[in-house]
């Protein structure tokens, strides 16, 4: 049930991802910053959510948008202050909104002192130990120590004057940590300790199955069942001295595991470990309704056995933004298939995440936001000479990046200052001021529904039952009558038997529920 009061509030929680250096800005600089945060408090108070998580707001060179962090006890100077920081998490909590941090325990930036450390003390090193610096092969060293694959497309290694190379999983100015290493272990518990102490209530763990690497750092074997780094069986042990601090604290960890073995999956959710993980399935699952009753049915069976209630994700930072991703020929999600200039047909993108609004807020457990998600902004196209993101760089330039779904959101059909990415031309008519009183806008029906989840018990964590529906829809009941049925079929249909209709994603038509549209009903 939605009991966001309750200390198992993360179960039912509807979350919403702040990207701070895109969400407001509070000097008109054009970045986003805590100020800015602080202002737009009370919009999220009325948006009905229950928590916020922020994406890395730690000093950082912003070489891979703050997930390159060079000190986690500070803030960016960008951004604000620690005691800016310290303010906003006491000031959302007393509007009900918690506060959960993002915590990237893989790697470091380069311009950490750990790592300047590392570099300037040289080879054999214990500075060194705490990351993964090897010899390199050929006769000359000229050669990198594998071949590993990266998790962003280019190198995983690079070499440093003194000829020796480290590893990084992400760019060059991201340094993978060596988790067998016991001081990499306790610098973490102490950062999640400083964060809890400051009244965070949660943490979100980014890259969770990549820390542990095999130290013989063996080459790659497709087919084989254990991969050199990602989801290795000690990590585990890891996250259950992390689920002791929580503990102390009662706060919660929601993890970014992409895994597609559920049962491996499900390992990080074992009662002593994460509390949560993003659903990556359900994320990536195309506008079908097979395909989504399968990932609904996949994600509820996975769970089960751990006891962890399950999150649902439309988009966030890394991802196509939602409406644009529906309104495609092919309305799934895949890193690798990202390209420039895919048509899409926002009407109908947007129609979709209306109706995907609906249902993944009916859905059991919790939900995750992306900030402006509920403004119903599409992908934007980025100029190439404005493009950021080192995805982008490290494809070779085929991959458009993640800046699309970054662009800082038009709060005013008047921008106010020259954001650092910029705003497509005709995004006034996305603006948070002109869909406030508009009830037929996107920000409305995630307002209303937001506030209808909240209220009815019947939502959050539980239990549902598919009902019988016709080919193409979509129709489960959750608890106190409470159903939620989505019509994906090309032909309008019935409403099941009902008391009272809650919620509706678009218009009906002579009392049918059209093509992708969603409703939510008393029966
Ligand atoms: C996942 C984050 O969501 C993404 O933005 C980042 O680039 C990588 N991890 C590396 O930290």
């Amino acid at each position: 049930m939605a009991a966001h009061t309750s200390d198992d509030w993360w179960r039912s929680a509807a979350i919403y991802q702040v990207y701070v250096r895109s969400f407001a800005d509070g000097d008109g600089d054009g970045t986003g910053d805590l100020a800015g945060v602080r202002a737009k408090l009370p919009y999220l108070a009325e948006l009905g959510v229950d928590a916020l998580w922020f994406t890395p707001w730690y000093l950082s060179p912003l070489a891979d948008g703050g997930y390159d962090v060079a000190d986690y006890r500070a803030i960016d100077p960008a951004f604000g202050t620690m005691a800016e920081a310290e303010k906003l998490i006491v000031e959302a909590r007393g509007l009900g909104i918690r506060t959960i941090v993002d915590i990237v325990p893989n790697h470091l930036s380069d311009q950490h002192p750990w790592f300047r450390a590392a570099l300037a003390a040289g080879p054999g090193s214990p500075e060194r130990e705490l990351f993964h610096f090897r010899p390199g092969r050929g006769e000359h060293g000229e050669l990198p120590p594998n071949a590993w694959p990266s998790q962003f497309a280019g190198e995983t290694w690079t070499r440093v004057e003194d000829g020796e190379w480290y590893l990084h999983l992400f760019t060059p100015q991201q340094p993978d940590l060596n988790w067998a290493h016991p001081a990499v272990r306790r610098e973490h518990e102490d950062v999640l300790r400083f964060w809890f102490e400051r009244g965070v209530a949660g943490v979100r763990i980014d890259s969770a199955a990549l820390l542990a690497k095999d130290p013989e750092l063996p080459e790659f074997v497709e087919g084989t069942d254990r991969h050199p780094y990602i989801d290795r069986d000690e990590l585990h042990d890891v996250y259950r001295s992390w689920r002791a601090v929580a503990d102390e604290y009662g706060a919660v960890f929601v993890g970014e595991v992409w895994l597609p073995d559920s049962e491996r999956f499900a390992r990080y959710l074992r009662p002593d470990e994460l509390h949560t993980a993003f659903n990556f399935t359900f994320l990536t699952c195309p506008w079908d309704a097979a395909r989504l009753r399968a990932s609904i049915d996949d994600t509820l069976a996975e769970h089960a056995p751990v006891g962890a209630p399950a999150t649902w994700v439309l988009c966030n930072h890394d991802v196509t933004r939602t409406v644009t991703r529906y309104g495609r020929t092919d309305t799934g999600f895949d890193f690798a298939a990202k390209r420039f200039g895919t048509p899409t047909d926002l009407d109908l993108g947007t129609r979709r995440a209306r109706a995907a609004a609906l249902l993944s807020l009916a859905l059991p457990g919790s939900v995750y936001l992306y900030q402006g998600e509920e403004l119903g902004l599409p992908e934007a196209d980025i100029p190439l000479d404005r493009i950021q993101d080192p995805m982008h760089f490290r494809s070779g330039g085929v991959d458009p990046g993640r800046d699309g779904c970054r662009v800082p959101l038009p709060w005013t059909a008047e921008p106010w200052a020259t954001p650092w990415l910029p705003q497509p031309g005709d995004w006034a008519r996305y603006a948070a001021d002109r869909q406030g009183g508009d009830p037929s806008s996107m920000l409305a029906l995630y307002r209303r529904a937001l506030l209808l989840r909240r209220s009815q018990p019947g939502f959050g964590d539980g239990g549902l039952t598919w009902l019988e529906a016709p080919e193409g829809v979509l129709a489960f009941a959750r608890e106190d009558g409470l159903c939620c049925v989505v019509n994906l079929a090309a032909e309008p249909v019935p409403l099941p038997a009902h008391r009272a209709l809650l919620l509706a994603s678009g218009p009906l038509a002579d009392g049918l529920l059209p093509q992708d549209t969603a409703v939510w009903l008393r029966a």
